[in-house]
């Protein structure tokens, strides 16, 4: 369902390479979520999407230190994005997703990876260039 796709690619590897991995946790929760014979599973996708959380922040991270290091000019629009993409990614309480987990999460997903794509597309591939 999530993945990378070439068009995504900003050409600096290492970026590329979390954004891959990125996708690649949101499609595991997605396919997780729609597993039908997995019971009990929303512990599990409770520690993904944690794990999704983790690793974009840590992504940031890597991404903004790598813009310093090549005193990259757009530097301040990326930082404020992200910032905001943080704190929306703090505000998520999965206790609160009850009545329909599999739509919640459903939407959760989609709202991150579109944020992603979104992102990648109109700020990130502009490192690259
Ligand atoms: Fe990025
Ligand atoms: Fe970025």
């Amino acid at each position: 369902m999530y993945e990378l796709k070439d068009e995504y690619l900003t050409g600096i590897e290492s970026i590329d390479s979390e954004h891959k991995v990125l996708f690649g946790i949101a499609d595991e929760i997605y396919e997780l979520c729609k597993n039908e014979f997995v019971p009990d599973k929303y512990d599990d996708i409770a520690a993904l999407i944690q794990r999704l959380k983790d690793y974009t922040h840590m992504h940031f991270e890597h991404e903004e230190a790598y813009m310093e290091s090549i005193q990259y000019k757009r530097m301040f629009t990326q930082k404020v994005q992200h910032d905001n993409f943080r704190q929306k990614l703090e505000s998520i309480d999965l206790d609160v997703v009850d009545d329909d987990q599999e739509k919640a999460i459903e939407d959760l997903l989609k709202f991150v990876t579109d944020w992603l794509v979104e992102h990648i597309m109109q700020t990130d591939k502009l490192i690259g260039k």
